[in-house]
């Protein structure tokens, strides 16, 4: 008996062992948000996380639902003051409360390991006409020093989501050893940069190669890629050839913190990623290409140009699509989890970057509403008024998957009617009424996704957006079963 259980202990500990051996996984971070109409519940996430051996993972804000489910799970996590509240946060009273309830409020025994406070999220993007400009360092001061004042400073450190347009080369000189933050902030930037340096912090920049080539119709497709090009960079200034966009961008930043006087300021890789749907380049073969490249460099630590032999922390955008994000800077936007709305995955991915042809776990005992869509009614009486109909039903769900080079863009009318009817019953968790449409609409049990085109069945709705109390003493009382058991073990 006692032997079997020590054997049982030794296997487990030779697991541990692999498992923490295991390159990039424990390592890598995602981006976890939360704009979907219908969530996964935030256990079901979390295990999912665990699940595929992720051990950071970064919020946009501090609601209490995911923090709850994080909460004893070991995960690192990032979580965010949205720009809403930074003005609020230039008063250092409402920066301590924000720390004693979402951060102090957190940190007990099986609580949440808090690594980072990311102060607004790409507060300088040219989009927001400057309307950050004057409360982003203070917040970012007041958050760090509420975070000393309360004892946690040295461990959880106070940064600043930024767009990789905070910072460009000029045109004359256009490659990364000329790399400066933007004019019209730079002061702002070496300000910023200084004071994370002071307070230990990292610089955290979102990198996105997608939006290169989507921004840009010239841009050489495979310098998107980290396959090698037949279009390199060569930077003048240093000699190096740049066989992709990321690491160019990336030392255009670590020149641009040099140029400030902060050449060896950390630097995380607060989202990078790519789109599967809403582009002709956003397609599930090009972010698989895309990961399987990233993820084989991340394994292999051989950091940049300017930083080489180093490992790069990052956080993957994101993890799950995001049915209700804003579309204004595209139709991708809300297609860029390396998992679907319901937590399946949508490509192989090797977390470990070795390359393998495996899949990522799935989220599991996801709960789906019955398996019924919505179409165009073939014996509608009247379709002169579909057009209508449609567009009415595409303002209130997500039909980013019609547009042109999406995947549902090569349905005929009546096909692109129903797929627009089925996104908004499956929206309405559909209810009595929701496939109608004056008659123009009719529910069906057979399946009409084409081979290009999934009609989805949504997920029920969960509790997950909803507020919950934190229940300390439940996670106290698991521990102590588990502790129990592992002394009896122990004991034997
Ligand atoms: C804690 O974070 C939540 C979610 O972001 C926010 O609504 C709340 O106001 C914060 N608490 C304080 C005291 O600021
Ligand atoms: C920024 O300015 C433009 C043009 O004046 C305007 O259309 C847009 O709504 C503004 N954006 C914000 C976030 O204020
Ligand atoms: C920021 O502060 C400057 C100088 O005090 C002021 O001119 C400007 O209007 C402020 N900008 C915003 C968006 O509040
Ligand atoms: C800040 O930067 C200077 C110069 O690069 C460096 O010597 C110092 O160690 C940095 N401070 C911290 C806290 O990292
Ligand atoms: C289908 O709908 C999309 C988006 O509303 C539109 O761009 C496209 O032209 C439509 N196609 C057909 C065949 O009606
Ligand atoms: C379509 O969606 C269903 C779930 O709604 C899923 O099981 C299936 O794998 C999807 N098919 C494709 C081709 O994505």
């Amino acid at each position: 008996m006692a032997a079997s259980y020590r054997q049982a202990v030794v296997a487990a500990l030779v697991v541990v062992a692999v498992v923490a051996r295991l390159p990039a996984a424990g390592a890598l971070g995602v981006n976890w948000g939360t704009r979907a109409t219908h969530q996964l519940p935030s256990g079901t996430v979390v295990r999912m996380l665990q699940d595929n051996g992720i051990r950071r993972v970064k919020l946009f804000d501090a609601d209490p639902g995911p923090m709850d489910a994080l909460a004893g799970s070991g995960i690192e996590v990032m979580l965010a003051i949205p720009n809403n509240m930074l003005d609020m946060m230039t008063d250092y009273g409402t920066a301590r409360d924000w720390v004693h309830q979402n951060v102090s409020g957190y940190n007990f025994d099986g609580g949440v390991t808090i690594k980072y406070v990311a102060v607004g999220n790409e507060p300088f993007l040219t989009t927001f006409n400057g309307t950050f400009l004057n409360v982003t360092l203070p917040a970012l001061q007041n958050i760090q020093r509420a975070l000393n004042d309360a004892g946690l400073g040295k461990s959880i450190k106070a940064t600043v989501p930024l767009n990789a347009d905070v910072y460009n080369s000029p045109q004359s000189s256009s490659f990364p050893s000329a790399g400066r933050f933007r004019s019209d902030i730079a002061e702002l930037m070496t300000e910023i940069v200084q004071f994370l340096n002071q307070s230990g912090a990292p610089f955290t920049v979102n990198i996105y190669p997608f939006l290169s080539l989507y921004s840009n119709d010239n841009f050489p497709l495979d310098y998107a890629f980290f396959d090698g090009t037949s279009s390199p960079v060569v930077d003048t200034g240093t000699g190096i050839k740049y066989e992709n966009v990321f690491d160019a961008n990336f030392d255009t930043l670590v020149s641009a913190l040099s140029a400030s006087g902060v050449g060896g300021l950390p630097i995380v890789v607060g989202e990078v990623g790519w789109p599967t749907d809403g582009d002709k380049h956003a397609t599930t073969a090009y972010a698989q290409k895309f990961y399987a490249g990233l993820l084989r460099k991340l394994a292999a630590n051989s950091g940049t140009p300017l930083r080489p032999n180093q490992y790069i922390e990052v956080y993957l955008f994101s993890l799950i699509d995001e049915d209700a994000k804003s579309v204004a800077p595209g139709n991708f936007e809300r297609h860029w989890g390396i998992m679907r709305y319901d937590g399946q995955p949508k490509y192989p991915m090797d977390l470990s970057g070795q390359g393998q042809n495996t899949a990522l776990v799935a989220a599991r005992g996801v709960q789906y509403l019955p398996r019924q869509w919505c179409v165009v009614n073939p014996n509608a009486p009247d379709m002169s008024k579909i057009g209508d109909s449609v567009t009415y039903a595409c303002t209130f769900s997500d039909c980013t998957s019609l547009g042109y080079g999406s995947s549902c863009n090569g349905l005929d009318a009546v096909g692109n009617a129903s797929y627009a009817f089925n996104m908004y019953f499956q929206v309405q968790n559909q209810v009595e009424g929701s496939c109608d449409f004056q008659g123009l609409a009719v529910p069906t049990a057979n399946n009409p996704s084409t081979e290009a085109c999934n009609f989805t069945i949504q997920i029920t709705p969960s509790a997950a957006g909803r507020r919950r109390r934190r229940a300390p003493v439940a996670t106290t009382v698991l521990l102590l079963l588990v502790l129990n058991a592992l002394l009896q073990v122990v004991a034997l």
